[in-house]
């Protein structure tokens, strides 16, 4: 998709179809104004009619109008006047990419009024634009034999700026286009099943991240490596698959960069059984959505890779099945995780742990400056947040504070949750230093707090996604997310040095 500005007369904008919004009283925005006294209103009798109710998101097109240089006109509902808010401004860019893909039109021209700078700077206008026609575009990566639905014509969005703003825009068109492409790629691999999407194919992909962006190093660990770095809870979880399991590290590397690096773990359960702690069958296909931590941390290094950013990040990914099997873990059983602590596994369902106690090890040696881990961890974080707000948690306040508004900047929503020693102290064992659960209260915070015991001298935070990186029921199908908020962190990181 090609994404540029226009500044000029909206009249003369030589597009296929421009799009404007109207208000739910049927009062045209500024930019509907113009076009109607070009076109010998045409466009308010229309509205008049009674025709289009403009409720936020209802799209219609008109066609045929003399004296624009655009062939159609896109009429877009923006709700109540007076009520613009960003959420309802990306409802009716969303609304306009949507309709024009289900016309002919290859190129697409958006005037719509945004809301105030404050609300939306520049940039974030472009980076949104980019953002959403990417998501709006998504076609799942399905496996369906029958005839493919014919692909959009759309191919260029032009969007209706003043002079002064064109520049900015433009910078977060790059943004948002890297966005798109990363959380387009976090979505595939997460939509993949279990038997395609293997560690390994994880790995391969990595690799081939690695000679599509200079900046990046890809460096892929088989089990005898694993086993060299002794991560004995890591290997414990895999024990009992015949998948070999990957332990992936990506480097970004910026000569610019003074900064210590930024480093990104993922949860890679490429399927979760829940091993001989079995789970139920009714949704067990959903947990090949358990390698979502590692598909955004993946994404995320191809946007940091295609913009370049100006910072030292380093995704790191632990990957492997959890299956019950004859060789499998089984509750009671004790095992030494690589910095040399004890874990007695209660429940082999509780594995994600396991494998990030030693990924969060093994990023120590980059001497981080910040690690941010990303899970689909528990099922007690949808209990808690339902599937609107990603689970923060961090042994800093003002990481998880950063990230959150992070989350509400990009429009992808984070909630701070507790994280205070009571809840570590619910992992006591009898038999080893800690125990891998505990119990049924507070889940997503103990087994934060199981991390944080690993994470004690690192500036740390842990984002449980299990309730957002993907939907269950008719829409099933990963989301992309959290990795708007991500982003939007790397961005403000290297906006600061
Ligand atoms: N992958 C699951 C968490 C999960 C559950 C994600 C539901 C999405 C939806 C994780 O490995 C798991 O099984 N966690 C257990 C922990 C429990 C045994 C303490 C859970 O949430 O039930
Ligand atoms: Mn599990
Ligand atoms: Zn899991």
């Amino acid at each position: 998709m090609q994404f540029e500005t226009w500044t000029k007369a909206l009249a003369e904008l030589p597009i296929d179809c421009v799009a404007v919004g109207v208000h739910d009283d049927g009062e045209l925005s500024a930019e509907a104004r113009v076009l109607d006294l070009r076109c010998r209103e045409k466009l308010s009798r229309l509205v008049k009619r009674g025709d289009f109710s403009a409720k936020t998101g209802e799209t219609w097109l008109v066609t045929d109008l003399e004296g624009l240089r655009a062939e159609r006109v896109l009429l877009v509902g923006l709700g109540a006047k007076g009520e613009l808010t960003r959420k309802s401004w990306r409802r009716a860019v969303t609304a306009s990419i949507s309709a024009a893909t289900r016309t002919r039109c290859a190129s697409l021209g958006l005037a719509l009024p945004r809301p105030a700078t404050k609300a939306l700077s520049d940039e974030r206008l472009g980076r949104a634009v980019a953002e959403l026609a990417g998501h709006t575009l998504y076609r799942v990566n399905d496996l369906k034999t029958g005839k493919k639905p014919r692909t959009p014509a759309l191919t260029r969005v032009a969007v209706a700026v003043p002079a002064k703003a064109a520049q900015a825009v433009k910078k977060g068109f790059a943004q948002g286009s890297a966005l798109a492409a990363g959380s387009a790629l976090m979505r595939n691999l997460a939509n993949l099943p279990g038997n395609v999407c293997t560690p390994t194919y994880l790995g391969k992909t990595a690799e081939g991240l690695a000679r599509t962006h200079k900046s990046l190093k890809v460096k892929v660990l088989g089990l005898p490596e694993i086993k060299r770095e002794k991560m004995g809870c890591f290997l414990a979880v895999t024990q009992g698959s015949e998948e070999p399991p990957r332990f992936i590290v990506i480097e970004h590397r910026h000569p610019k960069a003074k900064n210590a690096p930024v480093v990104l773990v993922g949860k890679g359960i490429t399927f979760d059984t829940g091993g001989i702690s079995l789970k139920d069958p009714p949704t067990m296909d959903e947990m090949k959505f358990d390698m979502s931590g590692a598909a955004c941390v993946i994404g995320t290094m191809n946007a940091v890779g295609e913009l370049n950013l100006p910072l030292n990040v380093i995704g790191i990914v632990a990957s492997c099945e959890n299956m019950p099997d004859g060789r499998a873990i089984k509750p009671g059983d004790i095992v030494t995780s690589a910095q040399g602590l004890t874990v007695e596994i209660l429940n082999t369902d509780a594995e994600g742990r396991l494998i990030l106690c030693d990924a969060l090890n093994y990023a120590r040696r980059f001497k981080p400056e910040v690690v941010i881990d990303m899970a689909t961890l528990t099922g007690a974080i949808v209990v808690a947040l339902g599937t609107h707000h990603t689970g923060v948690f961090a042994n800093n306040d003002a990481l998880a504070k950063e990230l959150v508004d992070c989350g509400l900047a990009a429009d992808d929503r984070a909630w701070h949750m507790p994280l205070t020693e009571e809840y570590g102290e619910q992992l006591k064992s009898n038999f080893a230093d800690m125990a891998n659960v505990a119990g049924r209260d507070g889940g997503s915070i103990t087994a934060a707090a199981f991390l944080g015991k690993f994470t004690k001298d690192l500036n740390w935070a842990h984002m449980d996604i299990a309730g957002t990186a993907y939907q269950g029921g008719a829409a099933k199908g990963s989301t992309g997310r959290p990795s708007a908020l991500l982003l939007e962190y790397l961005l403000r990181r290297a906006a600061t040095r």
